[in-house]
């Protein structure tokens, strides 16, 4: 498959053109790699790293650090698809200038080409002190899972009158503000559409039903290799944790069998030449000779 380089500007095309957009997360280079191959539009060094990297209980726990160690490795294996780096718990929350200097970390130490944020109207001065400094910036709202202590947990959220009316009032002052699109994370698929009609920004969900422009996954999700819980909206588009253990069962049964490594996968020594190296350990004092060496 021949692949072009995907921009912010055609990420907003697509809607435009009523393209789905397909996103993905990724945390390391050689997956980063395969998914950039397998023509994903947009990955995001996702702060859900937290869990499925690092082993944290929730995504409160990565630093700024540990987010840029991750997406310069995502950078390098990524050609085509557009980079977004996901900014971390407090580190865009506290003021603007704050967030505006690790933005610019995500983009210039991190290669990233783009940040996502949390948050709605309240954080529209922020988001726009980033687009002033020369950032693309993408929004997040529904559930956010930066505010689980808020909301009491990974709860779907808009589900009732007000705080659907407050997810549509969100996501326009967000586009007002500039963002290229908004994740809408575990909401009900109504409000999704509706908000997705009600913008010209593109939308990309995750929990959020079919009617958004686009949609994302915990790529550790999909594949079935973080299974500690399953939210209903993730699907397995693969097993890969079995295939992993299966692969361990094998290689652990042949080691200890003696059938692996084969031949096939050692290296081969001339016959000759190791006849040349029996006589010479025949003649030799062996431990003399190892001292000549040191
Ligand atoms: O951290 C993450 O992976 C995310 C996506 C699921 C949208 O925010």
């Amino acid at each position: 498959m021949s692949l072009q380089k995907v921009t912010v500007k055609d990420i907003i095309e697509k809607k435009k053109k009523g393209e789905k957009i397909v996103t993905i997360t990724s945390y390391d280079y050689s997956m980063a790699k395969i998914v950039d191959e397998s023509g994903i539009d947009l990955i995001l060094v996702g702060d859900s790293l937290s869990m499925v990297m690092l082993g944290y209980k929730n995504t409160l726990s990565v630093t700024m650090d540990e987010m840029i160690h991750h997406t310069k490795a995502v950078s390098r294996g990524v050609s085509n698809a557009l980079l977004v780096g996901d900014m971390p718990f407090l580190s865009y929350k506290i003021d603007s200038n704050e967030a505006v200097k690790n933005a610019g970390r995500f983009i210039q130490e991190g290669g990233a080409e783009a940040v996502k944020v949390e948050g709605g109207t309240e954080i529209c001065s922020t988001i726009k002190a980033m687009i002033k400094a020369d950032i693309q910036v993408m929004g997040h709202i529904g559930l956010t899972p930066q505010a689980i202590y808020e909301f009491g947990g990974f709860l779907v959220q808009g589900k009732t009158i007000e705080a659907a009316k407050k997810l549509i009032l969100d996501a326009k002052n967000l586009e007002e503000a500039g963002v290229f699109s908004i994740v809408l994370e575990s909401i009900p698929w109504q409000i999704a559409k509706l908000i997705t009609s009600s913008i010209d920004i593109p939308t990309i969900g995750i929990g959020a039903g079919s009617y958004c422009d686009g949609q994302i996954l915990v790529i550790h999700d999909m594949l079935g290799i973080f299974t500690e819980f399953k939210p209903k909206f993730v699907k397995y588009f693969g097993n890969i944790g079995k295939s992993i253990r299966r692969a361990l069962d094998d290689y652990r049964d042949e080691v200890l069998n003696g059938i692996y490594p084969d031949r096939e996968h050692s290296y081969e020594f001339p016959q000759q030449d190791l006849n040349k190296i029996s006589q010479w350990i025949e003649k030799i004092d062996i431990c003399e000779e190892a001292h000549k060496i040191l």
